[in-house]
């Protein structure tokens, strides 16, 4: 073989390689205890990194250092597009920096992006090989393996060239096919590799003993145990073939239609904690018994619709809190028809809750990813669905028919009862996009996300950088392209993503006349008047459920397109809401975006969005430019606003 081997075993010696296993028994005892765990709780439990595992097995400061990134990394989005930016990057230098290269792949694995790192680092070893680059490609393909095997191709893994270079002093070599050989029950093959690799690292004169622990001492003697190991290895197995939190059957299509994103750049436009310091921070700010959840009083009684069915001079006196006895109309003064079940789980999540809702069948459900190891433990996951979503997931047998107490993956499915409430699905949507705080009272933070979104980083590292550390009780992203609710009002007629549009006029009318403005720089800091309202985080209290309940008359009042009434409220409302209205790029970052489903015989013309455009018997009307103009004459009672809005006003 060729030469290389040499110069690489001179190399190892320096550290550079350096593969010795030192896991310390804080680790290893972390993974027995999880292995108890995970055979109670079966599949439901979350989806740990394999990438922690095999650095159990790795050992070496590589692997501890792994560890110390491995929550960093998986809960953090940003941090894996940056890490598959950077394997780039670093394959492309001319001197790869081999220890960054293993940690940037330890970054991808965590975050399930095994099979881009596959592709990438094949090509990279056949580039080098193919310019006479032989010990690069040979470093690469030996991290190629070790992402085979998180990906669960051992076969593959097994068979890659540079394993065979029995001549080079690589302690990976075997340890590598003494993990495959486990994982696939050989235990004979698997303790004559481990027995190989524990004679190969002795060579490397590594001793853990060396460094100040005591700790990492002790450890030592427990890699050199083949018992601790193989206990390693089958944690690893049972993350590499339960890997994601729920399998669906393929005729489901989760991942169908993702809209992607063109990030060009490897910097990430937010910022997340390190998760064990927010998990805990999270968790005292809850704890804290003086956190005044509500302040407000809720009519209660009886009526007509959901919402009371509030005329625009009775809504708008609510407008301004001033007396705490004051009852407040948001919502349910017609039951919430769910079952009593769920609404006792419901007020039992007292800490923050994830919230989403699929009505009509509109969407698939999406599991959340990059979730922290302890964040199923501390989180509730609720789906709001109705009848015919129900009955779409029965038919894929995602829910057995006759259970009551729905789960899917992360999700506790609620089936609501919708036909006491609005006739549109999309209006009964909004119910537990904008009363999170009724439905789960003793919950102290929320996150909306529509179900068109697949959540990609942790929710609570979302609540703290974009909430907390913020000090917002409302974080919402920007529109991508307006920012005057005028625009946002055009755009929906314009693309009929509301059927009814005299309605849509008789609102901005209505906004024009008590108050509504254009955006200005006199708003600041609001840096916008139209949000993209698909994921919304909050913090409970006095001015975020003072919002919501707004803002939910509001969409009884008009329609369910809530980006309209938002800039109202929030401008008019007092006290003033704490508003972290984010960047578009953050919102791309941390959630992916899916079309909705298609329908079948939907609607006549190419647009199928049945559930955003309300009963399919009303008549869609068509609109020419016509939003601005009534009975012929420009503008209505919104003349001025748009004067301002085109900057045309004397100001
Ligand atoms: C890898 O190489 C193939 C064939 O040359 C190419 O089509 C593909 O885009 C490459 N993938 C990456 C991630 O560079
Ligand atoms: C609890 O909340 C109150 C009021 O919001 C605050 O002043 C106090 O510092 C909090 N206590 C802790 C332990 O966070
Ligand atoms: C809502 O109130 C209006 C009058 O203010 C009335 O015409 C309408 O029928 C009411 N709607 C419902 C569903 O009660
Ligand atoms: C609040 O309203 C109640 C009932 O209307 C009244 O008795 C009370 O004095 C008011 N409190 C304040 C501070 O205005
Ligand atoms: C438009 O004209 C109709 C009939 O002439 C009238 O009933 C309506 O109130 C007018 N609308 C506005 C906003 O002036």
């Amino acid at each position: 073989m060729v030469n290389f081997s040499k110069s690489f075993s001179v190399r190892t010696k320096y550290g550079a390689m350096a593969t010795v296993v030192f896991a310390s028994i804080y680790v290893v005892g972390a993974y027995i205890s999880r292995a108890r765990k995970m055979s109670k709780e079966e599949h439901q439990g979350p989806r740990l990194t394999r990438s922690m595992s095999i650095a159990v097995l790795h050992g070496g400061q590589l692997a501890l250092q792994r560890l110390f990134e491995y929550h960093e990394a998986r809960a953090d989005k940003s941090a894996v597009e940056i890490a598959e930016c950077e394997l780039k990057t670093h394959l492309a230098e001319q001197h790869p920096d081999y220890k960054k290269l293993q940690s940037v792949i330890g970054k991808l694995e965590m975050s399930g992006k095994e099979a881009q790192a596959v592709e990438i680092l094949k090509n990279a070893t056949a580039k080098a090989r193919n310019e006479g680059r032989n010990h690069e490609a040979y470093e690469y393909e030996m991290l190629l393996v070790e992402m085979l095997i998180y990906k669960g191709d051992f076969k593959e893994a097994l068979g890659r060239e540079c394993l065979r270079h029995a001549e080079i002093s690589d302690a990976r070599r075997p340890l590598f096919k003494a993990i495959v050989h486990i994982i696939e029950g050989n235990k004979n093959e698997g303790t004559k590799y481990w027995r190989e690799f524990n004679d190969l690292k002795e060579e490397f004169h590594c001793t853990p003993c060396m460094k100040e622990s005591m700790e990492e001492c002790q450890l030592h003697k427990l890699s050199t145990n083949f018992n601790e190991f193989e206990k390693v290895v089958d944690i690893l197995k049972k993350d590499i073939i339960e890997a994601p939190l729920f399998s669906y059957p393929a005729t489901y299509g989760e991942h169908k239609y993702a809209i992607p994103t063109h990030r060009t750049t490897c910097s990430s436009p937010v910022f997340f904690s390190d998760y064990w310091m927010v998990l805990k921070e999270i968790q005292n700010l809850c704890k804290n018994s003086s956190w005044s959840s509500s302040g407000l009083r809720y009519m209660q009684g009886k009526a007509e619709t959901f919402a009371g069915n509030l005329s625009t001079q009775e809504r708008i006196p609510y407008f301004v809190h001033y007396n705490d006895s004051i009852e407040f109309p948001c919502g349910f003064l017609k039951k919430f028809p769910i079952s009593n079940s769920d609404r006792t789980d419901m007020e039992n999540c007292k800490g923050v809750v994830v919230v989403s809702a699929i009505f009509n069948d509109h969407d698939k459900i999406r599991q959340p990813r990059g979730l922290g190891s302890k964040t199923l433990d501390n989180v509730c996951f609720f789906l709001f669905i109705d009848d015919v979503t129900l009955k779409g997931l029965v038919y894929h047998r995602l829910i057995p028919s006759k259970s009551k107490n729905y789960k899917i993956g992360a999700w506790r499915v609620v089936k609501v009862l919708s036909k006491g409430l609005y006739e549109n699905p999309a209006m009964n949507g909004v119910i537990p996009k904008y009363l999170v705080h009724r439905l789960f009272p003793n919950s102290k933070f929320s996150i909306w996300i529509d179900a068109k979104l697949q959540l990609m980083v942790d929710p609570l590292l979302l609540i703290h950088s974009l909430v907390v550390s913020e000090n917002a009780d409302m974080a919402i992203s920007k529109h991508p392209y307006y920012i005057h609710t005028m625009e946002e009002a055009m755009a929906t007629a314009r693309w009929q993503k509301w059927w009814d549009v005299d309605g849509l006029k008789r609102q901005m009318e209505t906004y024009c006349e008590n108050g509504l403005l254009p955006w200005s720089p006199s708003k600041l800091p609001y840096p916008s008047d139209v949000p993209d309202s698909a994921l919304i985080l909050r913090r409970h209290g006095l001015r975020s459920n003072l919002f919501s309940c707004l803002l939910f008359n509001e969409l009884e009042a008009f329609n369910p397109r809530d980006q309209l009434a938002f800039a109202y409220v929030r401008d008019l409302m007092s006290p003033r809401l704490k508003l972290n209205m984010f960047e578009v790029e953050v919102f791309e970052q941390v959630v992916v975006e899916y079309r909705h489903n298609i329908k079948r015989g939907g609607g006549a013309s190419g647009r199928q969005e049945v559930g955003l455009k309300g009963p399919k018997s009303k008549k869609t009307k068509r609109v020419g430019p016509d939003l601005l103009y009534v009975n012929g004459s420009c503008c209505g009672k919104c003349q001025k606003y748009l004067l301002e809005m085109w900057g045309e006003s004397e100001s």
